[in-house]
């Protein structure tokens, strides 16, 4: 098990606003993730960059800011099937590609990821 967060060992601020930027370029693109996600992203991007901060191990701004993160609770107004489950993640790939986010770091945080994104399934495929 490595010494420190995984946010400090991905680099910190600086790293995760360029991933987070990148994914949501990403998603506004992805035509499964389109019809759910607000068009003008900034705010939805503001609060991701301070959820995933704390979610790696870095300053918890997101609970500051907005109370516990009850995440599956916050995803059930949106329909979610395994399908868009499965773009969010490929969305977040592709930006770890593009920002060269590489390593062990970030094996385990896709294992964090893709665990977390499983969990947010709340309808079954039509
Ligand atoms: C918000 C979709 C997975 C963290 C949202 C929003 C949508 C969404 C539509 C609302 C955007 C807005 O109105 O601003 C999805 C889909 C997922 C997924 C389709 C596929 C499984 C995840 C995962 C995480 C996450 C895995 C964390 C690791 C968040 C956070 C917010 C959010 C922090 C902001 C909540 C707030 O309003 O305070 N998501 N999401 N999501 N999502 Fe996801």
């Amino acid at each position: 098990k490595q010494q420190g967060s995984l946010y400090e060992a991905i680099g910190g601020r600086y790293v995760l606003d360029r991933l987070v930027d990148a994914f949501y370029s990403n998603v506004s693109n992805h035509p499964d993730l389109i019809p759910i996600f607000p068009e003008d992203l900034t705010e939805t991007a503001r609060k991701q960059k301070q959820f995933l901060t704390q979610f790696l191990g870095g300053p918890k701004h997101y609970t500051e800011e907005h109370g516990h993160p009850m995440l599956r609770a916050r995803h059930l107004p949106f329909t979610i099937t395994k399908t868009r489950a499965m773009a969010w993640l490929s969305c977040m790939e592709d930006a770890m590609d593009e920002i060269e986010l590489e390593g062990p770091a970030r094996e385990e945080i896709m294992q964090r990821l893709t665990m977390t994104a499983r969990n947010m399934i709340n309808t079954p495929e039509d």
